[in-house]
């Protein structure tokens, strides 16, 4: 568990959003934060800075006895950056929700880290250097009913609810932290956006959303003590 000079359990958290301060990136920093007040090293990735794509489907990671079996060759930016949080304590995939899915940016991210660890063997084996702690935190317009019945569906059968499997098939079971009804402009009078009551929207953010959250009141404060005590 020590793979920081100071000796500290180290997690990254994705942040899967194109902006760096709103809501997926306040969520994140509350994370970070958390982390840190339970003694535990959390850096933040800013997805949007890379420079990579998904998955190029060149196989070098389902070669027999290849050099790079079981681990994403592709040599762009995010080549290292696999490496480094695959080998950490956990993870943090944050995001925001686009059309009902995570960022493409997130996506091809997952398409990356997962697709090489995934063996096509008859056991389906996964086969990540870790089985790391992991969390999701999305950010999304629709209340909690519409995230539910839509993104994550019935029995995960929805876009957001197979990636909470897929995490769950390689790693540890996702901790779950979603701000619902956020704010997406400063100023709603500049924009089209009637459908949406922004009166409510500033007043009745929920108890998790990234306008109320702070690190003490945060679900995660469980999951973080269980990593730290691992
Ligand atoms: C391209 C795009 C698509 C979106 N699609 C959805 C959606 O399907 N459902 C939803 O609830 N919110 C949707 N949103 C709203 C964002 O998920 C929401 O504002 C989020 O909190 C933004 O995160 P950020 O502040 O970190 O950028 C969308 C926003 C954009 C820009």
């Amino acid at each position: 568990m020590t793979n920081t000079k100071n000796n500290k359990t180290l997690i990254y958290i994705l942040n899967g959003s194109p902006r760096k301060n709103w809501n997926t990136a306040k969520m994140c920093e509350s994370f970070k934060k958390g982390a840190q007040d339970t003694g535990i090293n959390a850096k933040i990735i800013n997805l949007y800075d890379l420079n990579y794509k998904g998955c190029y489907s060149c196989f070098a990671c389902k070669v027999k006895n290849g050099k790079s079996c079981g681990k994403c060759a592709y040599p762009d930016e995010l080549k290292e950056i696999l490496e480094k949080v695959s080998n950490s304590e956990g993870l943090v995939f944050a995001s925001p929700v686009y059309f009902g899915e995570l960022t493409a940016q997130m996506r091809a991210f997952m398409e990356r880290l997962l697709f090489p660890v995934y063996v096509y063997d008859k056991a389906g084996s996964k086969i990540p250097p870790k089985k790391l702690e992991t969390a999701i935190i999305y950010t999304m317009n629709v209340k909690p009913d519409r995230f539910n019945d839509w993104f994550v569906g019935k029995d995960k059968s929805g876009p957001l609810g197979l990636f909470e499997k897929w995490i769950e098939m390689t790693y540890e079971k996702p901790e779950i932290l979603c701000a619902y009804d956020t704010l997406q402009f400063s100023d709603y009078g500049k924009y089209v956006a009637d459908v949406w009551d922004v009166e409510e929207k500033e007043n009745t953010t929920g108890k998790n959303s990234s306008k109320s959250l702070s690190p003490h009141t945060m679900p995660a404060q469980k999951w973080l003590r269980k990593l730290k005590q691992n």
